[in-house]
C-alpha cells in the first residue's frame, strides 16, 4: 500500500514553504510548469500565495500527497471557468518531488483531482503538457485524449522553446454515465 495520502493543502506557512520548494525543485529539474530556472523563492512563494487566495475564493483546489505532514507532490484543479463552461475544469501544476517519482504519487493525485471534479459536477477536464520533457505518455495512460500540439509555445526552464500538447478527458456524471 502507498505510504501517503492525498488531501487539500492547507494555507499554512509550512505548506507554503513546501510548495515553494517543490516548485523550485521541479523547475530546476527541467519540469515545464510555467517558470524559468533559477526560480527565486520570492517568486515561487508569490505564485502559491496567489494560488491559496484563489483556493480561498473557491476558484481552485490545491491537492497534496502527504507522508504525515511531509509534502511529496501536488496537483491543482482549476474550477474558475467562464459562465458558458460550468461543466469544465482544468488540471494544472502536477508535480512530484524528484526523489519520490515512480511511486504512483502523480497517479493518485490525478485520481483524487478527477474525483473532486466529478463531485463538483464537472464532466470535462482539460490540461496541457510540454512536448519535450513533459508528461504526455503519463496522461495518455490515464485515459486523456490528445487534442493537438501547438509548436514553440513556451520556453523550457533551462532554455529553448518547446511545443505544448493539449489533452482532454470526459468524466462520468453522478449517475455513472459519461456526458456528451
Ligand atoms: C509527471 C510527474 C508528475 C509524474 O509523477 P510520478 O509521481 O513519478 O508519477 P507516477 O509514479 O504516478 O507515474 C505513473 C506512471 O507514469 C510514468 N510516468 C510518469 N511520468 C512520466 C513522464 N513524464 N513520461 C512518461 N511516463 C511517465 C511512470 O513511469 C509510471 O509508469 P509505471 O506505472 O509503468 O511505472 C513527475 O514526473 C513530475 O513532477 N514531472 C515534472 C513536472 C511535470 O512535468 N508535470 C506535468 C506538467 S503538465
Amino acid at each position: 500500500m502507498p505510504s501517503f495520502d492525498v488531501r487539500p493543502v492547507p494555507p499554512s506557512p509550512d505548506a507554503l514553504a513546501a510548495l515553494r520548494d517543490l516548485l523550485i525543485g521541479t523547475v530546476a529539474n527541467g519540469g515545464s510548469v510555467s517558470f524559468m530556472h533559477p526560480l527565486a523563492p520570492d517568486q515561487a512563494e508569490a505564485f502559491w500565495n496567489n494560488a491559496f487566495a484563489a483556493a480561498g475564493r473557491g476558484e481552485r483546489v490545491i491537492l497534496g500527497a502527504f507522508d504525515g505532514d511531509h509534502l511529496l507532490g501536488t496537483v491543482t484543479l482549476l474550477l474558475d471557468c467562464p459562465p458558458n463552461q460550468p461543466h469544465r475544469a482544468e488540471i494544472a501544476k502536477l508535480m512530484t518531488r524528484v526523489d519520490q517519482r515512480g511511486r504512483g504519487i502523480a497517479t493518485a493525485l490525478m485520481a483524487a483531482a478527477e474525483a473532486l471534479a466529478v463531485a463538483r459536477n464537472r464532466t470535462l477536464l482539460v490540461l496541457d503538457t510540454a512536448t519535450e520533457d513533459g508528461a504526455a505518455p503519463f496522461y495518455s495512460r490515464l485515459g486523456y485524449t490528445r487534442a493537438g500540439e501547438i509548436p514553440d509555445y513556451a520556453f523550457k526552464p533551462l532554455g529553448g522553446l518547446t511545443g505544448t500538447i493539449l489533452f482532454w478527458k470526459r468524466l462520468p456524471v453522478s449517475d455513472g454515465t459519461t456526458a456528451h
